[in-house]
């Protein structure tokens, strides 16, 4: 965790905000390994004296999650997984544990996302033959055409859903400024955080079944790394300051939560007015991500939507136009379709065509 993105983005105790509505700062407590730049392993406090929730950091990476005890006991295996292996000892591992075990499904994850972010700098040719970074594509579109929306260059840029780490890269070339990344998943944000630290990748890319092949190169990203930095949070419970944000982007993340209308919730709140939420999804609504009650379409194809996603979503981010409306956010502009690719193995990957919205901050309307 960097100094400078602490002071820059003044996280808030998740628990004060979400179980009381208050908004306590955090603040370093413990700094066990650490320099004048950043803290790599030590743990934040709330500032609360009634709470002093204590939130650890490990590998740079703050895990700055409402309910840290379950979520540090759930995902135990991410935190103390080693990643000094040889290429045989972890295929060995990935025999024994096999197809669809949270060892194989961590490398799987990692380095297929990994391929589409970094893998333009891997010098050795790979299959599939198809271009990686379909990410960046999809970055440059929101970016573009979301730009040109806000008055200025945003000073407090945010991306939820960063996973590997390329859109918030791409987000600090454009402003310039320190940049954040969040993310829930443990292991994307540790790729991410060493990229910063040594300036490499290295990950397991499947090839077939249970079968890996280790991929190390550089990236050169040594220019913007001290722009850059990575958090474990929650979409769900944002760790800022209300109106504290001007930029938020989010690729491909609406229907992988829970609570698809909290986030956008979310981002309203922290959103200063004028400032913009460029976002993209393919509407892939499933419910081992979201439970159907909580899709914003793709159900009800009797009422008048037609249970078109995009019909719906129009709906919450248009103020005072329909009771689902979210009230602040208003959507400016849209594009219907855009390529995002997803590599799966050697032979095979899926295409989704995305679609993305611009929404702008609203003032909220003066008390009457
Ligand atoms: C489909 S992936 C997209 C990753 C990346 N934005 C891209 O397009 O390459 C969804 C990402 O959202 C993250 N995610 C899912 N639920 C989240 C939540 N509640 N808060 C923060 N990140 C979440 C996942 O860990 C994953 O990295």
């Amino acid at each position: 965790m960097k100094r400078s993105h602490l002071e820059h983005f003044r996280p808030i105790c998740p628990w004060c905000r979400s179980q009381r509505d208050e908004a306590y700062l955090l603040v370093l407590a413990q700094q066990i390994v650490a320099n004048e730049e950043e803290v790599w392993e030590g743990t934040l406090h709330c500032s609360n004296p009634a709470c002093q929730k204590e939130y650890p950091i490990l590998d740079g990476i703050p895990i700055l999650i409402e309910s840290t005890r379950a979520f540090v006991s759930e995902n135990l295996h991410f935190f103390t997984m080693r990643d000094d292996l040889s290429e045989t000892m972890e295929s060995i591992l990935g025999d024994c544990c096999g197809p669809g075990s949270s060892y194989d499904s961590r490398r799987n994850y990692v380095g297929n996302y990994a391929w589409d972010h970094w893998g333009e700098f891997d010098p050795v040719e790979r299959l599939p033959k198809t271009q990686p970074g379909s990410i960046v594509r999809l970055f440059e579109e929101l970016w573009h055409r979301g730009q040109p929306l806000l008055r200025e260059t945003p000073i407090h840029a945010l991306e939820i859903g960063c996973s590997v780490g390329r859109g918030t890269w791409e987000l600090a070339k454009k402003t310039k400024q320190p940049v954040l990344g969040i993310d829930l998943h443990f292991g994307m944000l540790q790729l991410a955080q060493r990229l910063l630290k040594t300036g490499k990748v290295r990950y397991s890319l499947r090839k077939t079944g249970v079968v890996y092949e280790r991929c190390e190169y550089e990236v050169p990203i040594q220019a913007e790394a001290p722009l850059l930095d990575f958090w474990l949070a929650d979409a769900l419970s944002l760790p800022f300051l209300d109106l504290s944000l001007d930029w938020i982007t989010s690729i491909n993340v609406l229907d992988c939560v829970q609570q698809p209308y909290l986030k956008l919730q979310q981002m309203a709140q922290r959103l200063r007015p004028g400032g913009l939420a460029a976002f993209c999804t393919p509407f892939d609504w499933s419910p081992n991500a979201t439970p159907m009650e909580g899709w914003i379409g793709g159900h009800s194809q009797r009422s008048p939507s037609g249970g078109r996603s995009e019909a719906k979503l129009r709906e919450v981010l248009s103020p005072g136009q329909s009771g689902n409306s979210l009230g602040n956010l208003q959507l400016v502009d849209e594009e219907q379709s855009f390529p995002w690719k997803v590599r799966v193995n050697d032979r095979s990957a899926v295409e989704y065509s995305a679609y993305i919205a611009w929404a702008k901050r609203l003032a909220d309307p003066r008390p009457s």
